[in-house]
């Protein structure tokens, strides 16, 4: 028998499941005499609804009910996630009231989908319309808290005199940056299913947080949590868009009730854009100043970003960009700014992915006016501690990853002047910058059993988003406990199992596997010295609470409260994943058409679980950051504050022939301080930094700095 170990390329458990179709999600469940849904959205971004006709509804043949606030039952408002609670917004559902374009208005229920397509589109509303605030540059924005805060906020990250240090610097960049929002757009549609038996409720939906929506539903409804069970065992496409609870889940429980049938709902591409967190739109003004030799003397890095009218859901990518430099002078301020838009959220790397950008495209600017080297500027200002409370880095290898990239790469053929490297008539860029990610934990559960045949089983309630963790938690146990990995099995996503916290801030490896870990140590202490059990079964549960949480955070997490910690909020030290982005575009001399022949990243992440899934999340994560540069955003009308591109032809996103070359290297790195097994997340390094490395790159080529995200063709001509 072959032991796996931890650190060993393992093909993915479910990758026969999910290849062959096996694999169910949400909308794939069998169930017996269903019942579906279709919504109705607003049409307009501010304003109230005066009317509903359903005449027109009612009469399509198979409707069943026309649900509206009229009728669809008291709905509790549920907590946001700012305030401890579950729901990714505060606006409720079918309410006359309209925050933003896309908020259900009502939900049709027939015999078929195909009927309640139909019904929902017949439903005749009429609006009291609003003049609307778009975002940034419309009439309207408002600034201010619109919540109490559960707890006091984090001051904004400074030390020093930044604002005396700037004006005396030598050389000083003082630029602002713009960043697009983003809009989820998962393979797998947006989709419920609810099915009551007596006064006991089974939610199938694709979720980061099974226990947290369990939780969160509980209140909504106003029943027990034991009443309520959440099944996700696939989620097909995550990234946040899945980690706090939606409006559509209680209003798809409540109509199954009343139906007496279980109730299914696959919300539409386009109705996608208002139902789930996106990514906010963000400006940022970063001034950063350096002495003659490249020392950074002052930074200054002040966002700001749309919300909705009563959230103030905010990323704050200050507490990484303010860090990741030696510094001795640094201030940072975020302010929220309040539209006509539904509540953003998160989106991989929801803070560094828009903060690190504008940071590390002023560090590329800076690098230019100091005529230096820009991996020589980063490295003149690397350091072991953090600027601001003096903590140390447990372990930090910005530098060796710009160093393995950039032998990877080529740099140093690389000719120091924009426009000086050319093929034909393609201008050649290249661009690189730094990434980091926060290595954040959260206190997670297990339960380990092992037969006498030597066989195992994992319970935890974590979730597969792709990232691999049924194979990640299979590998840990088998390490564990000297099985095969295929002797283990893995039960993950449903609220009754032992709980694990959400899946978000690439926390869930580390939080899951130690817990694993100790599960399985236990079970090897119960064995002593024989290596199976004789007599029965042994079982082991495990709580891990890791460095800088508390032991009570395990009873909240009972409660589907995840306290995700460690990054920079620990006390007395810092822990952060480290990676470098390099990129090759090409620009056509006369259309000015933007290529990505060739990215290269190097990445430190501590103790790597499974190499072969490891590469796959990276390479995603590179990919996405090209998107975010090049492709991605949301276009949003100005006038009416509707969105106008809610679907993949003209929401653009990059494809196999956008990505030619890739290459991901994973350096070896040992940090035991992080956790016992030494796991940092891996899955939203990649993308942050990336995008930075392609305006940067752009820049090298044509000697156009473009400071907002993405870059097109019109931005060069
Ligand atoms: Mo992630 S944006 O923390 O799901």
């Amino acid at each position: 028998m072959t032991t796996t170990r931890i650190g060993m390329p393992t093909p993915r458990i479910d990758g026969r499941l999910k290849v062959t179709g096996s694999a169910r999600y949400a909308a794939d469940q069998p169930t017996p005499n269903p019942a579906y849904g279709w919504l109705h959205v607003s049409r307009i971004a501010r304003g109230r609804i005066v009317a509903i006709d359903e005449r027109a509804a009612r009469a399509v043949p198979g409707v069943l009910e026309v649900f509206t606030w009229r009728n669809i039952g008291a709905i509790q408002p549920g907590d946001i996630q700012s305030q401890k609670g579950f729901m990714g917004t505060s606006i409720a559902p079918m309410q006359p009231r309209i925050f933003h374009d896309g908020q259900i208005v009502a939900l049709v229920a027939a015999d078929t989908p195909e009927a309640a397509r139909e019904a929902a589109q017949r439903l005749v509303v009429r609006y009291a319309e609003d003049a609307p605030s778009a975002g940034f540059g419309s009439a309207g924005l408002t600034s201010g808290p619109a919540h109490k805060s559960a707890e006091p906020p984090e001051p904004d990250p400074q030390v020093g005199n930044f604002d005396g240090a700037f004006a005396r610097a030598a050389v000083a960049v003082d630029q602002h940056y713009a960043t697009s929002t983003q809009h989820h757009n998962p393979i797998e549609l947006f989709s419920t299913l609810c099915a009551w038996s007596a006064d006991r409720l089974t939610v199938w939906e694709g979720s980061q947080n099974v226990s947290g929506y369990k939780h969160g539903l509980a209140q909504q409804l106003g029943i027990a949590p034991e009443q309520i069970q959440v099944i996700s065992p696939f989620v097909g496409g995550a990234f946040g868009s899945r980690g706090s609870l939606t409006q559509r889940t209680a209003i798809v429980a409540l109509a199954a009730r009343r139906l007496g049938r279980p109730l299914k709902l696959e919300v539409t591409r386009a109705q996608g854009f208002g139902i789930a967190t996106y990514r906010a739109e963000t400006r940022h003004r970063v001034r950063v100043a350096a002495t003659p030799a490249g020392k950074l003397v002052a930074l200054s890095h002040e966002g700001e970003e749309i919300s909705s009218r009563p959230d103030d859901y905010k990323v704050s990518g200050i507490e990484t960009t303010t860090r990741l430099y030696a510094c001795p002078n640094v201030a940072s301020k975020v302010t929220i700014l309040h539209a006509d838009r539904n509540t953003p959220g998160f989106m991989r790397s929801p803070p560094e992915t828009p903060y690190l950008y504008a940071l590390e495209c002023a560090v590329d600017e800076l690098a230019w006016r100091l005529k230096m080297d820009p991996i020589e500027l980063r490295r003149a200002n690397d350091t072991m501690r953090e600027p601001i409370k003096g903590l140390p880095y447990t372990s930090r290898q910005l530098m060796p990853c710009f160093d393995a990239a950039a032998r990877a790469f080529g740099w140093s053929r690389r000719g120091a002047e924009p426009r000086s490297m050319r093929d034909g008539d393609w201008l050649i860029g290249w661009g690189c910058a730094s990434s980091i990610y926060p290595t954040q934990m959260a206190p997670a559960t297990a339960r380990v059993r092992l037969t006498p045949q030597g066989r195992a089983t994992v319970q935890t309630g974590t979730h597969e988003i792709g990232n691999g963790a049924y194979t990640a938690i299979a590998i840990t146990a088998a390490d564990q406990l000297g099985l095969a990995v295929e002797n283990v099995e893995v039960l993950i996503g449903d609220s009754e199992l032992p709980p694990a916290p959400v899946a978000g801030g690439s926390n869930s490896t580390a939080s899951v596997c130690n817990a694993v870990a100790k599960a399985c140590e236990e079970i090897r202490r119960k064995l002593g010295k024989q290596p199976l059990p004789t007599h029965g079964a042994i079982e082991a549960y495990a709580e891990n609470v890791p460095h800088g949480a508390k032991p009570e955070q395990v009873a909240a997490l009972y409660k589907g409260v995840s306290s995700i910690g460690g990054g920079f909020r620990l006390k007395d030290r810092v822990q952060a994943a480290f990676g470098a982005s390099f990129v090759e575009v090409r620009v056509h001399a006369r259309t000015c058409e933007i290529r990505t022949p060739r990215i290269v990243g190097a990445y430190a992440f501590g103790q790597v679980v499974n190499p072969k899934a490891a590469e796959s999340q990276l390479m995603g994560g590179q990919i996405w950051g090209v998107s975010c540069a090049l492709h991605e955003a949301t276009d949003v009308d100005r006038g009416s504050a509707r969105y106008v591109n809610t679907n993949l032809a003209d929401y653009l996103i990059p494809v196999n022939a956008d990505i030619e070359q890739h290459q991901v290297i994973i350096l070896p790195e040992s940090d035991r301080q992080v956790n016992p097994l030494g796991i940092k997340g891996v899955g939203e390094l990649a993308n942050v930094g990336m995008n930075a490395a392609v305006a940067n790159a752009v820049f090298h080529a044509t000697g156009v700095r473009v400071r907002h995200m993405p870059i097109r063709v019109e931005d060069l001509l």
